[in-house]
């Protein structure tokens, strides 16, 4: 046994003496990037007799057809019949954002990155995604210059500052030449004096750090000198208030 392992098993048996047990966290814990329990959400849903997207849009979000209200926007700039043929999404949870995507298009890879393992099987039992592993904020198993449509809606007020940057490098990698790089952030747009006064009222989660934050133009000229050029952006729906989405092209 090496001396880290020696290390390791004397705190455990330290802590067990003590009354603790060591436990392998598998999922992220007690952080702004827990996400909704699978099972409990799926009996919830099928008792209130609706799709688990609409469930959460409708009852846990008190913001019916949001969901649908983003889709809406893009289609009617044109995300869709740019007929993507590979889409990416970084946290799809439930998949309320992909199963309405699959409506509009029909690419011939999906591929998922997202930490909350059940309900990444279910996306892959369910819609025949492809869930890549999730390490660090990476898109480490997606080729460069190879996705028609990057998208991650309602995840980046949910992850720190650098673990939002972390992974905007990343989508401006893996995007083609010609492709979409569609996202939400809670930007200055959405932080008038009303707002914040309805996020430190009725907002957040429990978690101090949900939610997070994101300057407008910090994205804007990030993406530009990553060759994305900005095509449009509107308000969406979070909760008691909103985010922005930012539509980019990546143009070399
Ligand atoms: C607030 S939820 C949004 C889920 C979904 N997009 C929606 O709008 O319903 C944030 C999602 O990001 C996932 N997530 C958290 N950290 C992540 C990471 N580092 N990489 C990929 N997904 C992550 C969570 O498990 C969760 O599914």
């Amino acid at each position: 046994m090496t001396a880290a392992g020696r290390a390791k098993t004397g705190a455990k048996r330290l802590l067990e003496r003590a009354g603790f047990q060591l436990v392998r966290s598998t999922t992220p814990q007690g952080g702004v990037d827990d996400f909704i329990p699978f099972e409990p959400t799926m009996r919830a849903a099928r008792a209130a007799g609706l799709s688990v997207g609409d469930y959460i849009d409708e009852v846990m979000n008190a913001t019916p057809g949001a969901t649908q209200y983003t889709v809406d926007e893009l289609r009617t700039l044109g995300v869709f019949a740019a007929v993507p043929d590979t889409v990416l999404e970084i946290g799809p949870g439930s998949g309320r954002y992909l199963e309405k995507t699959l409506k509009e298009c029909s690419p011939s890879r999906y591929e998922i990155y997202e930490t909350a393992e059940p309900w990444a099987n279910y996306l892959v039992d369910t819609f025949g995604v492809v869930a890549q592993p999730v390490t660090g904020f990476s898109l480490d198993a997606t080729p460069d210059d190879s996705v028609d449509l990057v998208q991650a809606h309602k995840v980046f007020n949910t992850l720190t500052f650098l673990g939002a940057c972390r992974y905007f490098f990343e989508m401006a990698r893996v995007t083609r030449p010609g492709g979409r790089i569609v996202f939400d952030v809670m930007t200055e747009t959405c932080l008038a004096p009303e707002a914040m006064q309805i996020w430190a009222t009725k907002g957040g989660s429990g978690h101090d750090s949900f939610p997070a934050a994101m300057p407008r133009r910090t994205c804007v000229d990030l993406f530009a000198k990553l060759g994305c050029t900005l095509e449009a952006h509107f308000l969406a729906p979070l909760g008691v208030a909103s985010t922005e989405v930012l539509v980019f092209r990546k143009t070399t």
